[in-house]
């Protein structure tokens, strides 16, 4: 049987439109993306997940007032959807033991560089790649992990390198990252482990 999917998300959605296409595409034969949440109303991955006829909710975490309740929330929501494994793509809330634990080997995030490099808590979204600018580095890279307690501090799964170029810029370097690692990376790996689930 194929595993139910639910996928976090905040922002744009570019690598959540990766997984509905892969998974359209039929490149995840052992998963189905069965729901998306989010928790931002205006995040534009809700329209994309519509468009691919997938149910789209949103908890809204400012509404909610704290990240125990925001988390509440969530895990009845998952539970009530049946849900086998979480993909974090592109969500910007740090999950707090209390959750991490309640789903072992069961959630996974894509982070825009070369984990042990630019991770860990206030790195997210356009600040990694600033970060690598400024440290100077020649190649990032994207990193497909599991999570657990420790911010980008789980097992990780997949990676793969990417080149920066003169005169890069914060932008520039993330529609590379996107382009060449995130977007290829993370729907193989939720194929590899719903596979092995
Ligand atoms: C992606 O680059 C993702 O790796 C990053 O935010 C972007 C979201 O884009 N995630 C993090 O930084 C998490 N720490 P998207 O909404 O278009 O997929």
């Amino acid at each position: 049987m194929k595993k139910r999917i639910a996928v976090l998300v905040s922002g744009g959605g570019t690598n959540l439109q990766a997984l509905l296409e892969a998974e359209e595409a039929g490149k995840i034969p052992h998963g189905e993306i069965a729901m998306v949440v989010s928790n931002n109303p205006n995040a534009y991955a809700l329209e994309r997940a519509r468009n691919f006829g997938v149910p789209a909710a949103c908890i809204n975490r400012k509404e909610l007032g704290s990240q125990a309740a925001f988390e509440a929330e969530l895990q009845a929501v998952l539970e009530r959807n049946g849900t086998d494994l979480i993909i974090l793509a592109g969500f910007m809330c740090i999950l707090s033991e209390n959750f991490t634990s309640k789903w072992p080997k069961r959630i996974i995030n894509v982070h825009p560089a070369l984990i042990p490099c630019f991770c860990g808590e206030g790195y997210y979204g356009l600040r990694v790649h600033q970060a690598a600018l400024d440290y100077g580095v020649k190649v990032t890279g994207a990193t497909v992990h599991f999570v657990n307690e420790i911010p980008d501090g789980g097992e990780i799964i997949a990676q793969k390198a990417v080149y920066i170029e003169e005169g890069d810029t914060p932008e520039i370097l993330q529609r590379r990252v996107m382009e060449q690692a995130e977007w290829i990376l993370l729907p193989e790996a939720a194929e590899k482990v719903c596979a092995s689930m």
